[in-house]
């Protein structure tokens, strides 16, 4: 089992990346995270987060179970009778860090995500914005994302981007077409309602089902369609 990349970027829906990564690491990965400055601006709106890119420490994205309770906006990330994410809904506290989170600031071009030979099981960026889409799709490595991004793509493992965005103009569209051409897989942020979900967190689980399935990464989100149990 290798290494997972987890990139964060400035789309909304950062609480899919939220609850990717505890997922992920709660399943015992261990996920290099990346994140751009302008998630950090979308983290603060969304989920009153505030991420420190020069400083970065996991509490700043995985808030403690208190902190939950009593802020209105981090409630979001509360699941349906269940447990806040700081102490997992779909792992027993003792397994939640099982994983580890290896952080990698988005200038830094020495790490490891950035060079071939760094072997991984693949990469996400959740959200990803149609800014830093185009920058994949054209080759352009700006940063350690776009970097992390290109070497998935050339070594030809899994690069996953998780868009969020609507309308979609023709320039998105035909990005999108060349990042798939190039072999990454386009999952955007369009949750089904075939599950009949009862909160938010049920909406982003259904995201983040999808992308641990893509990654292999077994998990206990939802049941599947046309299956009563779940997982199998
Ligand atoms: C609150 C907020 C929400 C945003 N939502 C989106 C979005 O859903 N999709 C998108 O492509 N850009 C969105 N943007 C704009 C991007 O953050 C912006 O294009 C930025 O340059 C992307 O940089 P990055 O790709 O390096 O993260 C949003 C910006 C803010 C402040």
């Amino acid at each position: 089992m290798r290494d997972l990349v987890v990139a964060m970027t400035g789309a909304s829906g950062s609480v899919y990346a939220v609850r990717l990564v505890e997922v992920l690491i709660a399943a015992g990965r261990t996920v290099h995270l990346t994140i751009s400055p302008a998630a950090v601006e979308v983290f603060k709106r969304e989920l009153d987060l505030s991420l420190n890119l020069d400083k970065f420490d996991i509490q700043q994205i995985l808030p403690r179970q208190d902190q939950i309770e009593h802020d209105e906006k981090l409630k979001l990330l509360k699941p349906s009778g269940g447990a806040g994410y700081a102490a997992s809904s779909v792992f027993s506290d003792s397994e939640i860090f099982s994983g580890k989170l290896i952080y990698h600031h988005y200038r830094d071009y020495s790490a490891g995500i950035a060079s071939g030979s760094f072997m991984t099981d693949g990469m996400v960026i959740c959200p990803c914005s149609m800014g830093t889409l185009a920058s994949i799709a054209n080759g352009m490595s700006q940063n350690l994302i776009h970097r992390a991004a290109d070497v998935h793509l050339k070594e030809r493992r899994k690069l996953i981007v998780v868009p969020r965005e609507t309308p979609l103009s023709v320039i998105a569209l035909d990005n999108m077409k060349r990042l798939a051409e190039a072999g990454g897989i386009i999952l955007p942020a369009m949750p089904g309602f075939y599950h009949e979900p009862k909160s938010i967190p049920d909406l982003v689980d259904f995201i983040v089902a999808r992308i641990c399935d893509q990654l292999g990464v077994k998990h206990e989100l939802m049941s599947r369609w046309g299956d009563d149990t779940v997982n199998e």
